[in-house]
């Protein structure tokens, strides 16, 4: 049974909970995953604890009436460190809204997980392109699990494809369409919504991000290029070092344009060698009709690894969403099982 502790009960953290309320008895039956949600914290929604464990669905309940936990019985402050670092959490759920400028508070939370021997599951950009290799050594130190599917193309696997079914190929190359705000903006207003219409669309939906300047100025997509080149050609980049254009620049007229000549506009992410060097560049570019990343309309993402064995990989699915985003961390969560788990056996193969 795994004590998890939700520090962070937005969309993401919700779309957690609608699937843990959903799929209790199957996650159960298939997996052998069992799980108590010990306490959730948050800096301006209450906070709840209660060792025998929260019952997710609730939590959405209180959430829909209330829009917090105030109204709930034992409702109180936490200091999530606490929280934290409480015997009654195995593992971290860290899902703070994310901040590029210092990674924090995700950052301090999951440093002090880490350092106290927790797991920490995560689709909170910040702490990583802030601080990835630190919160990698800290979590082989601890001998703990660090996972983050989520940050990139949400609950569709895009860091797992990589690290585990290429594992052994080398990749030379990645260009990705890896946020679906900016992508949704573009679809939208080739069907004749203003820019302004069109974001508002996003947040209503929820995938633009709490300040959708990260989206539109191309920041977001910049922090995930910067996260591939780490993970995936073992690269030192900064943000900063990635050159950087973002949509809000792109009228209608430049994407009529673009359409007539056969082309449709795209903010597209690419990393890539160049002599000894691994660069990264976020910006638009008007794609060839004939390219698949052309045909990726709305929220949806995709991203082509061009590898040493097999060429030209391309995945594609959604890129943001609360339950999309929830199946990110809950992949990451079955995954912890799967690698730490304690004598729970599937009833049958998962497979
Ligand atoms: N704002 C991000 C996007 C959320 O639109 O892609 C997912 O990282």
């Amino acid at each position: 049974m795994w004590n998890i502790c939700l520090v962070g009960f937005g969309n993401v953290a919700q779309g957690l909970a609608r699937i843990l309320a959903d799929k209790r008895e199957r996650l159960a039956a298939k997996y052998g995953f069992g799980f108590r949600i010990t306490s959730v914290v948050t800096a301006r929604r209450g906070c709840l604890a209660n060792d025998q464990g929260l019952d997710p669905a609730m939590l959405l309940e209180a959430m829909e009436r209330d829009g917090g936990f105030w109204g709930c019985e034992g409702a109180r402050m936490i200091d999530p460190l606490e929280a934290i670092k409480s015997p009654h959490t195995d593992i971290l759920v860290e899902t703070t809204p994310t901040s590029l400028v210092r990674g924090e508070p995700g950052l301090t939370h999951i440093r002090t997980a880490l350092k106290a021997k927790k797991h920490v599951v995560t689709s909170n950009k910040g702490p990583l392109v802030r601080a990835m290799s630190e919160l990698t050594a800290l979590a082989e130190g601890s001998g703990v699990a660090f996972r983050y599917e989520g940050v990139i193309m949400s609950g569709t696997p895009a860091l797992n494809l990589v690290r585990e079914t290429l594992a052994g190929c080398d990749i030379q190359h990645v260009q990705g369409i890896v946020n679906g705000t900016t992508n949704f903006i573009l679809t939208e207003m080739e069907k004749g919504k203003t820019y302004e219409e069109a974001l508002a669309e996003a947040q209503r939906i929820g995938i633009a991000e709490a300040d959708p300047t990260a989206d539109v100025e191309g920041w977001d997509a910049a922090v995930k290029a910067c996260i591939m080149a780490v993970l995936f050609m073992d690269a030192t980049l900064e943000l900063e070092d990635v050159e950087r254009t973002g949509i809000t620049e792109v009228s209608p007229e430049m994407i009529q344009t673009a359409l007539s000549r056969g082309k449709r506009i795209k903010l597209v992410a690419e990393v890539y060698r160049e002599k000894d060097r691994v660069k990264a560049l976020v910006a638009p570019v008007a794609v060839p009709l004939t390219r698949p990343l052309a045909g990726i309309m709305g929220a949806m993402n995709a991203i082509t690894y061009t590898t040493d064995h097999l060429g030209d990989i391309t995945i594609v699915g959604p890129g943001a969403g609360r339950i999309e985003t929830g199946q990110a961390l809950l992949s990451d969560l079955l995954a912890i099982h799967r690698a730490y788990g304690r004598g729970e056996h599937p009833s049958r193969s998962p497979f």
